[in-house]
């Protein structure tokens, strides 16, 4: 099936079949990322621009890499140092990056459906890095071909995401991807932050946390987005990590073979425990690391690239 999409912009609108060619595409660029000589001349001559108007540290970073290992001229613009501090609109710094010849757009913004909104307004390519609570697509991609890597097939498998799931992007963007790869969800947390009406996604809510982690062969944890909560859904911070924080005592209620995981970033001692962040279930820095590897894979079948045509060929040294 060839690749049609130009915008990448929600997990809730691929097919678990577009889900699988990005993750097939991922997996051949991951190849390519462990020769001596690391790029690929897929995109040699575009120009893509991250623009970035809330922070990031992984994402933005690893867009950035995905480019410069596909032979893109990559620009990147920060918020703070655009002229969207001088009251530019969102519509006019992307119509002006497109007068300036990029070939494409990776966009993270606070609002929800920016990247829709900037799809339906120009001509190239644009990329959801996270738009609000909506959707982060990317993140859920490299979360779901991580646990993959560790599990096969996601079919029937057993995934929990404990914290803050209300005002969470990842959490949204994982259900979708895992719910049509046939995964069982669980979401955990204060009825506060997980509300009932979730189960209308197709999984299960629980505010037990004992039970759920109990057959839970994934475990993802999410910090609580303080930016997005206009008040308190619970009484104090102590008091959510004393419920819900993941702590050497409640991973011992997990499946020996469990896998943590955590988009980051991480508040230690919050949500998770740093010996458990550290510790040898934990795959949290190998999401970061495959995340170039789907950045690459969306770069590429964004820009009009065929997943056989992925260039993998071997080690020139
Ligand atoms: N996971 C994630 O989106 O991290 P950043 O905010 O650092 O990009």
């Amino acid at each position: 099936m060839p690749w049609t999409r130009q915008h990448l912009l929600t997990l809730e609108e691929l097919s678990l079949a577009e889900i699988n060619q990005i993750h097939a595409t991922a997996a051949a660029f991951k190849r390519t990322l462990t020769r001596s000589v690391k790029k690929v001349p897929a995109l040699r001559g575009k120009t893509i621009v991250n623009l970035f108007l809330e922070p990031s540290t992984r994402t933005r970073m690893a867009f950035d890499m995905a480019a410069k290992r596909l032979s893109a001229d990559v620009i990147s613009l920060d918020g703070s140092s655009s002229s969207t501090t001088k009251g530019e609109t969102l519509r006019d710094t992307a119509q002006n990056i497109q007068a300036l010849q990029a070939d494409m757009i990776v966009l993270r913004h606070s609002a929800a459906g920016a990247p829709l909104y900037l799809s339906r307004i120009l001509h190239i390519p644009v990329i959801n890095a996270g738009d609000g609570a909506h959707e982060h697509p990317t993140q859920g991609l490299l979360d779901t071909f991580t646990m993959k890597e560790h599990l096969g097939k996601l079919k029937g498998r057993k995934v929990v995401i404990l914290g803050d799931i209300l005002f969470s992007r990842v959490a949204r963007s994982n259900i979708h991807a895992l719910t049509k790869m046939g995964a069982a969800v669980t979401l955990v947390g204060p009825s506060t932050l997980v509300p009932h009406w979730f189960t209308d996604l197709g999984v299960q809510v629980s505010h037990d946390l004992k039970s759920a982690l109990a057959d839970a062969e994934v475990v993802m944890l999410l910090r609580i987005q303080h930016e997005r909560q206009a008040s308190g859904h619970f009484p104090s911070l102590g008091e959510y990590t004393g419920m819900f924080g993941l702590n050497k005592t409640r991973a011992s209620w997990l499946n020996p073979k469990a896998i943590i995981m955590h988009p980051g970033p991480i508040n230690r001692g919050v949500e998770i425990d740093s010996e458990l962040a550290d510790g040898e279930r934990s795959v949290i820095l190998e999401q970061v690391t495959n995340g170039i590897a789907i950045r690459m894979a969306v770069l590429y079948l964004c820009s009009g690239g065929q997943p056989e045509n992925v260039y993998s060929g071997s080690d020139p040294n």
